[in-house]
């Protein structure tokens, strides 16, 4: 290794960095595009010359030099989660019952109502009153700079000097398009909501600035002095502050009042300048809503109520039967075209054989359909009178396309048979649940590997690239770059999405195996608990993952799925296989927390908190829960009229016991 060459390369990193610090963080580069250019060739080409030469700062490896994409990426402080989704009254008490069981007490409680605008969300970082950064939403966790685009639109302000505004805080708002402006260019786009989101991402500002964007701000990501007592009080400040609010935003009492307003708002909806696809209630109290917190996808505090949704009749031409990556049979309608409320369909779910049965759906007639926001558009009912004399009732296949025979399985709490039709979870042994199942791999809350989507998955699958996930590392980019509609440049694109997507962290990796009853939360607790790769696969041997079933959260079900997964030879091999291809972090979330490394178990009832909040406020100061006293526990905490059995064998293995109060004391 020559020491020169060392020397030299670490200095041009320096360089980097600190000219990456200029343009990224300050907005003030001190070198031309073209020198900057110039530097990260500098370094790509020693890096070429000398295999040796690494750096986790190599413009090869950061983020925002992806040959893919043009714009540099960046990691949301807080993240920008979805909301869940309410479509009738009994979800919105279902919705404030989750609430009050959350919070373990029915307190009174005001909504911030405000329209659920029909476009892209974007944020704005702010440090001193100047915008900096101007993020897109991304998949949550990573957007793109698209700072100089956000800054074309008229409402949003580029500097702030009012003496109220946090020196660092970012705002989150919707880009949109009014109605009326969209018509001056619809010939261009599908929609408003896309014609938003196509000039928000082009290359040249200029362009931008060419499509009459608006903005409305709703709320914040993170800030720095925070000293409102409501999200009211915060929608007011933000038009304080020269940003743009909805002009309907209200503040409403009760489920009954939101109802009300939902009901009478539905009726102006298209009045209004700008397309709107439901209402959003967010609890108005913002330190509730510290204590509600987030579940993996959306926040417990808000809700987004939909408006009803548009329908359509159109003719069956004829049923596909979709095998799921858990196996379950899907029927789905293959309809003439139509359009439903501005969106082509020609596919509509089914749902599964019963649904069929008892709505008697034949091939050949003519149903409603009902789409609704983004979900996928389903069949309603059938128009009779239009039914054809000679049609036949539609016989649900017993085979599922591979082969197998199917099941219908038997659920012992309801004591009834499932709905749903499945192919016995055979892993990949079914080529249909196969394939699934490296969609489901390579999806942006598992792998996510950017650039290779579901399509080209399916076609690589149907070339027989690829059987197993671990295939996805052993492509041949030649053969690739010589398919239809590919090249060099985008196969090179992809091995780089690839070659990126290689570190992992635990949890993501396990929920990217797509084992039954094993979402991202379960996930989690499974990466909490066995924190290292190495100890995750020695689940696999027999009887261990028996211990599982001392943790929160982690039923019989999800340790049953785990067992078939693990019997299954090649799960095994393919768990292996990306072992040795991937580089999968230890667990490591809030490592530093109060409460690092010790475990506890509640019994009796808490005062004044629910289990839920509690349990969530141990793992948000790193500590873990667990359902069975035993050596490994570090505390019992005892509420009112705890098991006296729990704390008779707590005692006798001299686990800890503590009283609420003390246990409330190591939290401070
Ligand atoms: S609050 C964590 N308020 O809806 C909650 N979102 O499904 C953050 N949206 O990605 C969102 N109007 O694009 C919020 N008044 C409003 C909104 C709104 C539209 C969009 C936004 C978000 C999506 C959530």
């Amino acid at each position: 290794m020559n020491k020169n060459i060392k020397q030299d390369y670490q200095k041009k990193i320096d360089e980097l960095k600190k000219h990456n610090k200029f343009y990224y963080e300050n907005s003030s580069p001190e070198i031309s595009d073209k020198e900057y250019d110039k530097l990260k060739r500098q370094i790509l080409n020693l890096e070429k010359e000398h295999a040796y030469l690494k750096s986790n700062f190599s413009p090869s490896k950061i983020v925002g030099f992806k040959p893919s994409k043009n714009f540099a990426k960046y990691k949301h402080k807080e993240k920008m989660l979805s909301l869940s989704n309410a479509f009738d009254e009994e979800d919105l008490f279902n919705f404030e019952k989750k609430i009050f069981n959350f919070l373990n007490e029915k307190v009174d409680l005001n909504y911030s109502v405000e329209p659920k605008i029909d476009g892209i969300s974007a944020s704005l970082t702010y440090k001193n009153g100047v915008l900096i950064y101007g993020v897109s939403r991304g998949d949550g966790t990573e957007g793109e700079i698209i700072t100089e685009n956000l800054k074309t639109i008229k409402d949003i302000p580029h500097k702030i000097t009012n003496i109220n505004f946090p020196k660092d805080i970012e705002i989150r708002g919707e880009v949109y398009i009014n109605k009326d402006d969209f018509q001056k260019i619809k010939a261009s786009f599908a929609n408003p909501r896309n014609a938003a989101s196509g000039s928000l991402r082009q290359k040249n500002p200029k362009e931008t600035s060419k499509i009459p964007l608006k903005f409305i701000a709703y709320t914040f990501g993170f800030m720095s002095e925070n000293k409102f007592k409501n999200q009211s009080d915060f929608l007011k400040e933000l038009k304080s502050w020269g940003f743009l609010t909805s002009e309907y935003n209200e503040v409403i009492k009760s489920v009954n009042g939101l109802v009300n307003f939902h009901q009478q708002f539905e009726k102006k909806r298209f009045d209004l300048k700008y397309d709107i696809d439901g209402l959003v209630y967010k609890v108005n109290n913002i330190q509730l809503q510290r204590r509600l917190g987030f579940t993996s996808n959306s926040p417990r505090w808000a809700i987004a109520h939909k408006f009803s949704a548009d329908h359509a009749y159109s003719e069956i031409l004829n049923i596909d039967i979709q095998v799921g990556r858990t196996g379950a049979l899907t029927p789905v309608a293959k309809v003439k075209s139509v359009n439903i409320g501005g969106v082509v369909v020609s596919n509509a779910t089914l749902h599964n054989e019963d649904e069929i049965l008892r709505k008697d759906i034949r091939i050949g007639d003519t149903v409603k359909i009902e789409r609704a926001g983004d979900v996928i558009p389903h069949v309603l009912e059938v128009d009779l009178k239009k039914r054809r004399k000679k049609s036949k009732k539609f016989i649900f296949p017993k085979k599922c396309p591979c082969g197998f025979d199917t099941i219908k399985e038997f659920n012992k709490l309801t004591k009834k048979y499932d709905a749903v039709r499945r192919c016995p979870d055979r892993g990949f042994d079914c080529e249909k649940i196969a394939v699934e199942k490296i969609k489901h791999f390579i999806s942006k809350d598992a792998i996510n590997i950017d650039g290779l989507g579901k399509k080209v998955v399916e076609k690589f699958w149907d070339l027989q690239f690829i059987k197993f996930p671990q295939d996805i590392y052993h492509l041949n980019y030649q053969k690739i770059s010589s398919l239809d509609g590919w090249g060099s440049q985008s196969a090179s694109n992809l091995k780089y999405s690839i070659e990126s997507s290689k570190e992992v962290t635990l949890e993501k990796f396990i929920f990217s195996l797509g084992i039954r009853h094993i979402g991202m939360e379960n996930a989690k607790i499974i990466a909490d608990f066995t924190k290292t790769m190495k100890n995750f696969f020695n689940l696999a041997k027999k009887n261990n993952i028996n211990e599982l079933i001392n943790i929160d959260g982690i039923g019989e079900t999800q340790i049953k799925s785990l067992e078939k997964f693990f019997q299954n030879k090649i799960n095994i091999k393919v768990v292996e296989k990306l072992s040795e291809i991937l580089k999968i972090k230890d667990w490591e979330i809030n490592k530093e927390g109060k409460l690092k490394n010790k475990s506890f178990m509640f019994t009796g009832k808490l005062q004044n908190i629910s289990r839920a909040e509690a349990k969530s406020l141990i793992e948000e100061n790193s500590g873990s829960i667990v359902s069975s006293v035993t050596k490994k526990l570090d505390y019992l905490v005892i509420g009112e009229k705890p098991t006296a059995k729990k704390v008779e064998s707590a005692k006798k293995i001299g686990v800890k016991i503590l009283k609420q109060q003390e246990w409330s004391k190591l939290l401070d």
